[in-house]
């Protein structure tokens, strides 16, 4: 199995974290998410360690919880003791909801209204990632309204595209986010913040993109951001407590993927960032990540019910099932690769390639093509692997279709934290 939380057990039913997802299937009903709360904590564990051992007192990991949000989530981390990053107020809104520590957040987003910024602040929000400086003056000027000073990073662009590393140094400084250090934004803003009383500027940020298999990009990123931070201290005097390098470790989807070990690549960034800090006569700045992916993803599974079965002769099989688009829009959005095991035959040989089709009127609704399955029959299970990130956190009520329940499981133990939609639910605020 792709992952060591997924097992067979003697019926030859696919397993997480020690649990039947077949019988989990039959108690609950299909599609259902399942999340193996051992793992996201064994997860936080690893990032929090690694953290400790290599950088400074008060660094910590943030979960991104753009990858998976809802209250159960939010007081997992909690007890865990890390931070939550946030991107909008409906996700504050869950956490504080969650009893989650709104000190030990950070407000993301490149287009936070007046309204975001006013609930941020009123809520405590620990920081806020400042985009641009329409945004910096709106937090600035609403603080002090409030009679506060807020605590705040400023988002920059350091230049890297993770995916074409190699070639291109600058691929991304054309993003949507955050100020680019090589135009002179980012030196720009950071003068700017300095200059203001409603805020207190804290350090920076960025974030390089997401799915990243090796170091070399974090430690350049890593690299950039102290050498900038090196450069504002040189010409102003100020130096950053805090550099927050975002999200972005990679998870296996399918076999042959090799994830980062997070220890090394925590080392690696540690040892980058040490560097520059000793060369420019600088303190080592408390160092926060935004892991969401890494956190969650292995841990989930969907669960879905075998339909129709259609061979079209010399072109394809199709195996449709319950869920589809709504449930997990990310092959139909981005092609993103899965594994899938018929659950209640996971001890069987795979016998053929199949294009798993999902149930909505539309023919992009795929989970997958070319996915080896083992013989597909109608009212099997069929369960598709790494569904923990960015699957409830994107879903949608396509074609009508109530949202899907989360089943989370610790020591073998099943617990249902979020309730399957009724249709209900779909006209609750409809006249
Ligand atoms: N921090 C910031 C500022 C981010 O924008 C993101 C992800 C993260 C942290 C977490 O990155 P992660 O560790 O999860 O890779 N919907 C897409 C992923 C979009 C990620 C956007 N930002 C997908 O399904 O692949």
């Amino acid at each position: 199995m792709i992952h060591d939380n997924y097992g067979i057990n003697e019926k030859g039913h696919l397993t997480v974290c020690g649990a039947d997802t077949v019988s989990l299937a039959d108690k609950y009903g299909t599609p259902l998410y399942i999340l193996d709360e051992d793992l996201v904590r064994a997860k936080c564990r690893e990032y929090k360690a690694a953290f400790e051992k290599y950088f400074p007192s008060g660094s910590r990991p943030f979960f991104a919880s753009k990858a998976l949000s809802y209250v159960g989530i939010y007081r997992i981390i909690a007890d865990e003791g890390l931070g939550t990053d946030i991107v909008s107020p409906g996700e504050l809104y869950t956490a504080i909801k969650a009893g989650f520590p709104t000190d030990n957040t950070c407000f993301h987003g490149n287009n936070k209204t007046d309204d975001d910024i006013e609930y941020g602040i009123r809520s405590g929000v620990g920081y806020f990632v400042v985009d641009c400086k329409e945004e910096l003056y709106a937090v600035n000027d609403t603080a002090k309204r409030l009679g506060k000073v807020q605590k705040i990073l400023l988002r920059l662009t350091p230049g890297i595209d993770p995916h074409t590393f190699a070639a291109v140094n600058t691929g991304r400084i054309d993003s949507k986010f955050g100020s680019s250090i090589d135009t002179g934004a980012a030196e720009e803003i950071t003068k700017t913040a300095l200059s203001l009383d409603g805020i207190k500027l804290c350090g920076y940020h960025c974030h390089i993109g997401s799915q990243i298999f090796e170091s070399e990009p974090f430690c350049r990123a890593a690299g950039i951001m102290t050498q900038f931070s090196a450069l504002i201290k040189k010409k102003y005097g100020y130096e950053a407590e805090i550099i927050n390098l975002g999200g972005g470790f990679g998870v296996r989807y399918y076999d042959g993927q090799n994830e980062p070990d997070t220890d090394a690549f925590i080392k690696e960034i540690s040892d980058t960032i040490r560097g520059v800090c000793e060369k420019n006569g600088m303190k080592f700045p408390v160092v926060f990540m935004e892991p969401g992916r890494s956190i969650v993803g292995a841990a989930g599974v969907t669960v879905y019910t075998v339909g129709s079965i259609k061979t079209i002769p010399g072109f394809r099989t199709y195996v449709s099932v319950d869920g589809g688009m709504p449930d997990n829009p990310r092959y139909a959005l981005y092609a993103s690769r899965y594994t899938a095991v018929i659950a209640n035959k996971a001890s069987e040989p795979c016998v053929d390639e199949y294009t798993i089709a999902g149930r909505c009127c539309e023919s992009g609704d795929l989970i997958g093509e070319k996915m080896p399955l083992q013989r597909a029959e109608r009212g099997d299970k069929l369960a598709v692997l790494v569904t923990g990130a960015y699957n409830y956190s994107m879903a949608s009520n396509y074609n009508r279709i109530p949202k899907a329940p989360i089943v989370t499981v610790s020591g073998g133990i099943d617990k249902l934290t979020v309730k399957r939609e009724s249709f209900e639910d779909l006209t609750h605020n409809e006249f």
